[in-house]
């Protein structure tokens, strides 16, 4: 058998347990699936460098119900490549020990033609046993391109982590790249410089002039142009596809309610589709605002806990 399947790759991924919602519900907007396990089967085209929870993807070549089978199929198939390797990566529910795994690329690997290039290979393989199915791919890992952020110049005690932040651009804007994003309240651009980095054309607010000039040098900082605009999110005019706010928590700097309600109020009517984060359940709140919650999570870290809701 060959890749008869429909779904042409293979993810793996994987979470610290208090960021285990936030994944779940970035899985969800980016592949249209509720996860129960750490490992899935998709027919959609996700760059495994995207999510900081996807940890590598696998571009399904064959796939077989037993290791003689698969090799079968490449020495049928007379698959020629030089400078190979393959990958070993782990999947935590998964069931192929090491030593089945050295014997099965050994027998793989001898039907590959081809010269096999430890320390630099041109191609990567990735094989396994996965639910009784043996898959033979590319493998692509994620190369977690966002880390390079957590050194941005400016950061303060408001921010949301990195990672977070990514999670929540994935979120707002699902498979689609070309919406029209929205930070009202960008805080040093956080959520503004994933989406940068993920090509999704963006635009902060920031109404506190240092804060935004803090923003503006973090984005210059990584080469992008200014996109940040020193203003009240209340007076923008546009219209926007989807916005994030990261609501002015009253933690380090006093915010009355009716401040954090005008934000809401504003925000229904400059977009569609609102992801809202807050440091408490504001949900009767973003409601009466005129919005429907359609998914949820909440973030934890600490003792702080962020609530994400999803809203149109
Ligand atoms: C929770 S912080 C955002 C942090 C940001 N996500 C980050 O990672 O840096 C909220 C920000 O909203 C800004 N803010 C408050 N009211 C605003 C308004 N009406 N218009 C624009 N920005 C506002 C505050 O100055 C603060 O920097």
């Amino acid at each position: 058998m060959g890749n008869t399947f429909e779904q042409n790759y293979f993810y793996v991924i994987n979470y610290p347990e208090q960021e285990r919602e936030l994944c779940l519900l970035e899985m969800k907007s980016l592949f249209n699936k509720d996860l129960t396990k750490k490992y899935f089967f998709s027919s959609r085209n996700i760059d495994p460098s995207r999510s900081p929870f996807i940890k590598l993807r696998i571009s399904l070549l064959y796939t077989a119900s037993s290791l003689q089978e698969l090799v079968q199929i490449l020495s049928n198939e007379k698959i020629t490549v030089n400078n190979f390797k393959f990958a070993r990566f782990r999947i935590e529910e998964g069931k192929l020990d090491y030593a089945t795994w050295i014997q099965s690329v050994t027998e793989l690997g001898k039907v590959i033609q081809g010269e096999v290039d430890m320390k630099n290979p041109t191609i990567q393989f990735g094989t396994t046993l996965i639910d009784g199915l043996w898959i033979f791919g590319i493998y692509e890992k994620n190369e977690n391109p966002w880390e390079k952020h957590n050194l941005k110049p400016y950061t303060n005690s408001n921010s949301l982590e990195t990672r977070t932040a990514r999670a929540i651009v994935n979120i707002a804007v699902g498979q689609q790249g070309q919406t029209r994003l929205v930070d009202p309240c960008c805080g040093v651009g956080t959520v503004v410089l994933e989406a940068l980095s993920l090509a999704i054309p963006v635009i902060g607010y920031e109404i506190n002039w240092i804060i935004a000039k803090q923003a503006e040098q973090n984005i210059s900082y990584f080469g992008y142009d200014s996109c940040i605009v020193n203003g009240d999110m209340q007076k923008i005019t546009e219209r926007y596809d989807v916005a994030i706010i990261d609501l002015p928590y009253g933690l380090f700097t006093p915010v009355t309610h009716k401040q954090q309600m005008d934000i809401i109020n504003s925000s229904r009517r400059i977009t569609q589709k609102l992801v809202m984060i807050t440091g408490m359940d504001m949900d009767k709140d973003i409601i009466s605002a005129g919005f429907t919650i359609v998914d949820r999570c909440t973030v934890n870290k600490g003792s702080f806990v962020r609530f994400v809701r999803i809203c149109y």
